[in-house]
């Protein structure tokens, strides 16, 4: 399935061809959620990858031997992805480990009563904007991104590829007392990996001994992933992902959008930010402090 050029339109959002049919994704819509059910949701360069790993972990108790031997996208595929189903079927896990990139206005009735637990990553959106921007880059299946100022406009318009991260934050986030929700974002788990981890394990029911969460935090840094060619997409080839282009574990840093925000843009995307979340009371850390040091 190459169909780098593709793009799929479903429900007003373009998808990428390469991984999505109309088939694949309407399927997602029909998926019967096990109550035992593991779903990672995230709008994409949140934390998704990094968290695949974390639940790899603790679910292993620490072990690295999963995580180490197969690829994240087969112990834990993306719902709406083409090889989901074939890969669901040929797998006996329990539970069964899943991800998820679809907004909860798509998702929402699927999971209506279910008791799967879920896990939504999200991350400040300017360093979601400038990693997506550089992950467009080098994945061939994904539209030329035009200049950053171009990119940042379309992300601000929630026209790039699976839609608005506005809407897929308030979304999911908005409905989490309904659903077993657990919202724990990239910052998070940068300043605080082992908390993560624990209050992952909690979620889970998979209690840990310390020198399990140690294990846990050890491979789920961002070396340990860098360097695991199960979880740093390395396995894919050069005409699919461009290693000359960059590299899929980037920086990993809080922050970095301070190193291609112009300060107009800055304003600008505040002022697009204050206007579509003014209802929400969700708090990001924009760079490595306090959240109450915050500027928005
Ligand atoms: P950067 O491009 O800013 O480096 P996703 O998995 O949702 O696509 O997100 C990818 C982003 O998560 C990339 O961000 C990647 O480097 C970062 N990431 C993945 N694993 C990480 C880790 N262990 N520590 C810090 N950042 C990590």
């Amino acid at each position: 399935m190459a169909r780098l050029d593709v793009t799929e339109m479903f429900h007003g959002i373009s998808f990428p061809g390469h991984l999505h049919t109309q088939d694949s994704l309407q399927l997602a819509l029909k998926c019967q959620f096990q109550d035992t059910d593991i779903l990672i949701v995230s709008y994409p360069k949140s934390g998704t990858t990094w968290m695949q790993e974390i639940v790899t972990l603790v679910t292993n108790r620490g072990d690295p031997h999963v995580s180490q031997t197969v690829p994240n996208w087969t112990r834990a595929p993306w719902l709406e992805q083409y090889y989901c189903t074939a890969t669901l079927k040929a797998s006996s896990t329990t539970p069964r480990l899943l991800t998820t990139h679809l907004p909860h206005h798509l998702l929402g009735p699927a999971l209506q009563g279910s008791k799967a637990r879920i896990i939504y990553v999200s991350r400040n959106p300017k360093d979601v904007v400038v990693s997506f921007y550089h992950f467009h880059k080098m994945a061939n299946f994904l539209p030329e991104t035009g200049s950053f100022p171009e990119f940042l406009n379309r992300f601000l318009d929630g026209t790039l590829h699976y839609g608005s991260w506005f809407d897929h934050i308030k979304g999911w986030t908005s409905q989490a007392a309904a659903l077993n929700l657990l919202h724990i974002t990239y910052e998070e788990m940068s300043m605080d990996l082992n908390g993560t981890i624990k209050k992952v394990s909690s979620l889970l029911q998979c209690p840990l001994l310390e020198d399990e969460v140690s294990s846990c935090v050890k491979h789920s840094s961002f070396n340990s992933m860098k360097n695991n060619k199960m979880i740093n997409y390395s396995l894919i080839p050069d005409e699919i992902m461009d290693y000359s282009k960059g590299s899929f574990m980037r920086k990993g840093q809080i922050g970095d959008w301070k190193n291609i925000f112009s300060k107009e843009q800055n304003e600008y995307f505040e002022s697009v930010y204050r206007s579509k979340m003014q209802d929400y009371s969700l708090e990001f850390m924009w760079e490595r402090q306090k959240f109450e040091d915050q500027p928005i």
